[in-house]
């Protein structure tokens, strides 16, 4: 039996693992964060691929089977190449899925005017994967994205209610829909992006539906449990979390809980 793995270079994720503690309370989780060596957005396919692999390896060696890849520049720049090359090599039975296919394939379900828009780091649009992945869900759907590398530093500098924030939101608003003024539904597609979600509707035309990926995630995790009894029944269910950081554990207990939405106790990890 062993806990869910779930994978961010630093606080992102946990807006994802509060999704999955509200739709798989029974299960156990293991939350690692890389916070020594985040933000990945900036870095190099290789080195993202690098790191990632480096932390599923960790969460491996503690005895998860699953692991979920809760940040989108992981899931956009080292996914595939773990699933295809690496997971082969290390142990076939075990699993690691990403974040970006599951939220592009629902996004055709929001939009009316079928144009969406992209918020991400740069590695993720440089990836191109939302636009990819939702090519393949929804053939006619037009996306257009927009990079906002100052947006990680803010929102875990504790910068992301405070009005200094307003002038980065406004400016990358304000450059997507001169992209595509027509869009109806803007994605969130980094997962630290939810605690800026408030200025971001503010900045947005009225009307506009702003996507937080965090529940569309836990209703595929749930789903993929269900068509896969094999994983599912593997699957230790005492309802813990465990968090670990690879960096200072009291700031990490510091900034957690206004992603996580509670407290958080993390044992430091070393890499
Ligand atoms: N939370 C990560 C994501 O979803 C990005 C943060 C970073 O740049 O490290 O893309």
């Amino acid at each position: 039996m062993f806990p869910i793995g779930v994978f961010d270079s630093g606080y992102g994720g946990l807006t994802v693992l509060r999704s999955f503690k509200k739709a798989l309370p029974e299960y156990d989780f293991i939350y690692l964060g890389d916070n020594a060596r985040t933000p990945y957005g900036n870095r190099s396919f290789e080195t993202v691929y690098e790191y990632t692999l480096e932390c599923v390896n960790h969460l491996f060696n503690m005895g998860c089977r699953l692991v979920i890849l809760a940040c989108n520049t992981a899931s956009a720049k080292a996914l595939r190449t773990i699933q295809q090359n690496d997971l082969p090599k290390i142990d076939s039975s075990r699993r690691v899925l990403g974040v970006i296919r599951p939220t592009a394939e629902i996004i055709g379900k929001m939009t009316h005017t079928g144009t969406v828009g992209v918020f991400a780091t740069a590695g993720t649009v440089q990836s191109e994967s939302y636009i990819i992945e939702i090519a393949k869900a929804w053939p006619k759907i037009t996306v257009v994205q927009e990079a906002c590398p100052m947006w990680v530093p803010l929102i875990e500098n504790n910068e992301y209610n405070k009005p200094g924030a307003d002038y980065f939101v406004q400016q990358h608003m304000l450059q997507l829909l001169q992209k595509a003024p027509e869009l109806d539904t803007i994605l969130l597609g980094c997962t630290h992006y939810p605690l800026l979600i408030e200025k971001i509707k503010q900045f947005a035309p009225q009307g506009t539906t702003i996507i937080a990926q965090g529940d569309i995630v836990a209703e595929s995790l749930v789903d993929y449990l269900k068509r896969h009894p094999e994983m599912e029944s593997q699957c230790s269910k005492n309802g813990t979390m465990q968090f670990y950081t690879t960096d200072d554990t009291a700031n990490f207990n510091a900034h957690a809980s206004a992603f996580f939405g509670s407290e958080v106790q993390s044992t430091f990890l070393h890499l």
